[in-house]
């Protein structure tokens, strides 16, 4: 049996990130917007480090104007997932760019995108939850509404608060605010960091925003006694591992870390973070991971069990999720 048929928990998917390049460029069409400049020859997006994906990410994001256009994002890439394997994912989805951080409209745009994911679960047995996520670069005044906006429809669907953005700017206390407004909403946490930033970014993301996840946080491994810390605390690591190799963090599937983060005892878990950006899906990762470290199938039920563990949606989902997992 292939690693690549295994039934799968994503958590680290960012929505935008997950658009197809054909997606995209039908809907600029449809609106008569020229996004030539983001896409290669052959049709793929194109940029040449993290900042340059960064701007294309949010050309291609200028596209998606309405509430109907998330839906139709949302068929798109749940389709996607659930053709790789994936049975559950939590996705990042950010006020900034449905309805600008306000409030009404952002419930316009959740309900669309909530009946969407509602339409794949009937179809495609996929089961999908969101994380509301502030963009750290677009500075704390704008994370704070968008706190807002989560803790106003915290509940069933949106389980979650994050960041996402350049790790480079500003810091992390900036944006306590703002997390602690989406924990007293109830709201379960995880944070962009130990991407572009080095330990102590980790350190001090964990200080001000005390999350329980960690968006990547593979650069723990530049320090053991942090890397002890994370796996007594049970710190949850989102590792993106195609990510980080198309981005150039790291020059291979070998040298990177998830291999020897996974052995010194913290919890590892396995998603795309931008799959189409990246050339990968939930299926290319595990072979990839197969083929650089030889894990095996008992490897991947260990990332999978962790992954379900760590899920922040209710009881009685996760229940479900597990139930489909044996039955996989
Ligand atoms: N937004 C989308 N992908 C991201 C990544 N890999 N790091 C930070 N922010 C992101
Ligand atoms: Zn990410």
């Amino acid at each position: 049996m292939s690693v690549a048929s295994l039934p799968k928990v994503e958590l680290h998917l960012h929505l935008e990130g997950a658009a197809p390049p054909s997606f995209i460029r039908g809907l600029a069409a449809e609106k008569h917007v020229d996004l030539t400049g983001i896409f290669d020859t052959r049709g793929h997006y194109v940029y040449r480090d993290f900042w340059e994906f960064l701007k294309v990410y949010e050309a291609a994001t200028g596209v998606l104007q309405s509430p109907e256009d998330y839906a139709r994002l949302t068929r798109a890439v749940l389709a996607d997932c659930a053709a790789s394997g994936v049975v559950y994912a939590e996705t990042f989805v950010s006020p900034d760019f449905c309805g600008g951080r306000d409030v009404g409209a952002w419930r316009d745009y959740l309900a669309a995108i909530r009946e969407a994911a509602e339409a794949a679960e009937r179809s495609d047995g996929i089961t999908l939850r969101g994380i509301v996520t502030c963009i750290r670069h677009f500075g704390p005044e704008k994370a704070r509404e968008t706190a807002l906006c989560a803790a106003e429809t915290a509940g069933d669907w949106v389980v979650g608060f994050g960041i996402a953005g350049d790790e480079q700017a500003g810091a992390p206390k900036d944006f306590a605010w703002s997390f602690d407004c989406a924990r007293e909403a109830g709201l379960r946490l995880t944070a962009h960091a130990g991407e572009w930033g080095g330990p102590d970014a980790i350190r001090d993301t964990l200080a001000a925003l005390r999350p329980e996840r960690l968006g990547h946080g593979v650069r723990a491994i530049e320090d053991p006694a942090l890397v002890d810390r994370l796996a007594e605390d049970g710190i949850v690591l989102e590792v993106c591992p195609g990510s980080n190799v198309a981005l150039g963090l790291y020059p291979g599937w070998r040298s990177h870390p998830i291999d020897r983060l996974a052995r010194a005892g913290c919890k590892v878990t396995v998603s795309t973070d931008d799959p189409p950006f990246f050339h990968t899906t939930m299926a290319h990762e595990f072979e990839r991971l197969h083929d650089a470290f030889d894990w095996d199938e008992g490897e991947f039920d260990r990332i999978t069990r962790t992954a379900l563990d760590a899920v922040f949606c209710d009881a009685d989902t996760k229940a479900r999720i597990a139930k489909r997992l044996e039955r996989a």
